[in-house]
C-alpha cells in the first residue's frame, strides 16, 4: 500500500442508555450544591442504562446505523473496547457481530486499558487497513460507570456507546502518525473482578492524568509531532467535562504559555456538551468529544484536531488528525441528539434500584421485563448465558 494513502475515522456513531438522571436530583438528594456538578465538575446528568440495557446493547446501537450505510462486505474486523465487560471469556464484539447478521468471515476480540482501550482499538484498526486498505474496520467503545451510591465518584458516572468505521480514504477524519505514549504503575482507579463498581482514589487520579498529560506531550513532541498552535482543537478523555479544562490548562503550562481561560475554553468548548448530559463513557469518552466536536462546531476543513486519552493505572497516548473537507454531509448530527433527548428522567430511588440491581447467578431461566425502547434489548439469562434480541 502506498505510504501516502489516508488513513482514519470513515464514520462515527454514538448510542447511550434509556433513562437518565439529572445532576439536580442527585443534589436534592444528598444535600450538594448543585452548581458543584453543574459549574464544579461540568456534569448535568447521567445516562443510566435500564435492566435490560448494557454495553453490548448500546454497541449494536451505535454500529448497526454504520453497517446499514456502508455494507458488510469491507468489515473483517470487529475491535471492540470496554472496562465493563459482561464475560471474562467471549468477547462482547460477538453479540453484536450476531446481532448485526455480520459475515463468518469476522476477526473480533475484546481489548481492555481502563479508558484508554478505545484508542487501543484505534491503532489497532490503523494497523490492520494499513496493511490491507481494501478492509474497513469496525471499533466499538461501550462502556457503563459506576461507583458507589453516595461516594465523589457517582456524580462522575455514565454510559454510552461509540461506534467508528476505520478505513482508507476516510470521509471524517485522517488519522497521522506519530503518537506521544507514556505509561506508569499506578492505583488512581481500578476494578478488582469481584466489584460491580469502581476503586478510585480522587485527587490521585487527576494527578497521575495530569502527569500523563505532560509524559505523552514531551514523547509526541520527541517523535516530531505537531506544533501547540497547529491544532485547533483538543479532544480529551472527560471523565467530567472539567477535566478537559484542568488538563489543557496543565498542558498550555507545560509547554510555556500563559493558560489564559479564553484560549483553554477556545480548544474543549465544542467537545464537552455530549458528554456534559452523558456523563463518563470510559473507553467511549473522547469519541463522544469527538462526535460533539463535529456535529457542532463551525466548519473544521482541514484542521488539525489532537486527541488525549488517558486509561487508569495507567497508559496514555496523545495523537493528531485532520478533519477531512466536506465531512459534514457523513455526520449522524440529528441521531446523536434525538439518543440524548430520547432518555427518560428517572427519580432517584428507581437509580438506587437499578444501582443495586443484580442478575441471579444460579444458571436459571431469568426473562427481564421489557424496559428500553432502544433498538436491541438483554431478554434475559439462562443457562449463565446472557440472551440478546432485537426489539
Ligand atoms: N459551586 C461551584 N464549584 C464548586 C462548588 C460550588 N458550590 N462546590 C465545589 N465546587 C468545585 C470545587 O472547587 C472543585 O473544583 P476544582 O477541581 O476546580 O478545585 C470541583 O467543584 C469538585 O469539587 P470537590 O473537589 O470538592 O469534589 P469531590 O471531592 O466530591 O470529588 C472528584 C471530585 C475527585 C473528581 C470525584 O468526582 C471523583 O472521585 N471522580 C471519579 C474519579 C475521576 O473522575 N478522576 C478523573 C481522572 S481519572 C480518569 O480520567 C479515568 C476515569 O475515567 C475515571
Amino acid at each position: 500500500m502506498p505510504a501516502d494513502v489516508a488513513i482514519g475515522i470513515h464514520d462515527l456513531s454514538v448510542a447511550t442508555s434509556h433513562y437518565v438522571l439529572p445532576h439536580q436530583t442527585l443534589a436534592a438528594q444528598n444535600g450538594s450544591a448543585v452548581d458543584k456538578y453543574h459549574r464544579g465538575i461540568g456534569q448535568h446528568s447521567m445516562s443510566v442504562p435500564a435492566i435490560d440495557e448494557d454495553i453490548v446493547t448500546m454497541a449494536a446501537e451505535a454500529a448497526a446505523p454504520i453497517v446499514a450505510r456502508h455494507g458488510v462486505e469491507r468489515i473483517r474486523t470487529i475491535a471492540f473496547a470496554t472496562e465493563t465487560s459482561v464475560d471474562q471469556a467471549k468477547a462482547a464484539g460477538i453479540h453484536v457481530h450476531s446481532l448485526l447478521d455480520l459475515p463468518s468471515a469476522t476477526r473480533i476480540v475484546e481489548l481492555k486499558q481502563a479508558c484508554y482501550g478505545g484508542t487501543a482499538a484505534l491503532q489497532f484498526a490503523m494497523g490492520l487497513v494499513r496493511r490491507d486498505s481494501s478492509q474497513q474496520v469496525l471499533v466499538i467503545a461501550s462502556d457503563v460507570s459506576k461507583y458507589d451510591l453516595d461516594s465523589p465518584g457517582e456524580a462522575t458516572q455514565g454510559a454510552a456507546a461509540v461506534a467508528m468505521l476505520v478505513s482508507a480514504e476516510p470521509a471524517l477524519v485522517r488519522l497521522e502518525d506519530p503518537s506521544g505514549l507514556f505509561a506508569a504503575d499506578v492505583m488512581d482507579f481500578w476494578r478488582p473482578n469481584y466489584r460491580s463498581t469502581a476503586l478510585v482514589d480522587g485527587y490521585a487520579s487527576i494527578a497521575a492524568y495530569l502527569q500523563a498529560v505532560e509524559g505523552v506531550w514531551k514523547d509526541y513532541t520527541k517523535q516530531g509531532g505537531r506544533a501547540l498552535d497547529e491544532f485547533s482543537a483538543f479532544c480529551y478523555h472527560q471523565p467530567f467535562t472539567k477535566m478537559a479544562h484542568k488538563a489543557h490548562r496543565h498542558l498550555l503550562q507545560q509547554c510555556g504559555h500563559d493558560a489564559e481561560e479564553d484560549e483553554v475554553t477556545r480548544a474543549v468548548e465544542h467537545t464537552t456538551a455530549y458528554n456534559a448530559v452523558m456523563g463518563n463513557s470510559y473507553t467511549a469518552s473522547m469519541y463522544v468529544g469527538l462526535a460533539d466536536l463535529l456535529d457542532n462546531a463551525d466548519d473544521l476543513s482541514d484542521q488539525a484536531i489532537g486527541f488525549f486519552s488517558y486509561g487508569a493505572g495507567s497508559v496514555a497516548e496523545f495523537f493528531a488528525g485532520t478533519v477531512v473537507p466536506g465531512y459534514q454531509s457523513h455526520l449522524r448530527r440529528e441521531t446523536h441528539r434525538a439518543a440524548i433527548s430520547r432518555r427518560r428522567n428517572i427519580d432517584y430511588a428507581r437509580y438506587r434500584e437499578i444501582h443495586e440491581h443484580s442478575f441471579p447467578v444460579d444458571g436459571g431461566d431469568h426473562p427481564l421485563p421489557r424496559e428500553t425502547v432502544g433498538p436491541y434489548r438483554l431478554a434475559g439469562l439462562s443457562g449463565h448465558k446472557r440472551i440478546y434480541t432485537p426489539q
